[in-house]
């Protein structure tokens, strides 16, 4: 029964372990805002970055039409002066999907004309994923090693010259020849 309890145990932890691994978040860009020219600025997608905590594996999803904005991976210098010249990466189909991929500083910009200027940029700080501690050693049932013999199996004549009879003297005689030596697991008896 402990027993019983014990594995149970180790499977909803493995179960949890796995489920922490595999966990993604989705994260969308500004909320209800979506991804556009910000009212009051680039304030509000600074405003919602500071509540979020991005990990490698999250998702972030730009609600914008196709057409009217864009979204570009961009370095962090051509954030500061939304350089829009060969972005690090760039996607033109809204909504957009973006896997984070890798951690650290990200920054995203909209490359039409003075959006970036006006506030339409976003930078975000991605950190690691939670490594995976691998499963305990007691989760792996060890095998139970096989009895390895300390000598080849021998063969035994019972009483030796005696044999296998009514002996002179009674059963002492079997009982000291017995004394003498030492059995193992897979010797033979003969007579
Ligand atoms: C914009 O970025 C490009 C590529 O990194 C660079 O060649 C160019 O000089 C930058 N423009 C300005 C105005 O900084
Ligand atoms: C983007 O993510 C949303 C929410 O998870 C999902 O409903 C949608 O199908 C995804 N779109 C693409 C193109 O993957
Ligand atoms: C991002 O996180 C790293 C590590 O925690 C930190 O050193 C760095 O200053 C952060 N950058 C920003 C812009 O918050």
């Amino acid at each position: 029964m402990a027993m019983k309890f014990n594995i149970l145990a180790i499977v909803a932890i493995l179960a949890a372990t796995l489920h922490c691994s595999v966990a993604q978040r989705t994260h969308i860009v500004g909320d209800s805002l979506g991804w556009l020219v910000p009212p009051g600025g680039s304030i509000a997608y600074t405003t919602w970055a500071s509540k979020q905590t991005f990990t490698v594996g999250d998702v972030l999803i730009f609600n914008f039409p196709t057409g009217i904005h864009n979204v570009a991976q961009v370095t962090r210098t051509s954030f500061d002066a939304c350089n829009t010249t060969s972005p690090i990466s760039l996607t033109t189909n809204g909504p957009a999907n973006i896997t984070l991929t890798t951690a650290g500083e990200h920054y995203y910009i909209c490359t039409f004309s003075s959006h970036c200027d006006l506030g339409q940029k976003l930078a975000i700080n991605v950190s690691a994923a939670p490594s995976t501690s691998p499963p305990p050693q007691s989760a792996t049932p060890s095998p139970v090693p096989a009895p390895s013999p300390s000598r080849t199996p021998q063969t035994y004549i019972v009483g030796d010259n005696l044999g296998w009879l009514v002996p002179p003297g009674g059963s002492i005689a079997y009982r000291t020849w017995a004394a003498t030596k030492t059995f193992l697991v897979g010797d033979i008896l003969g007579a």
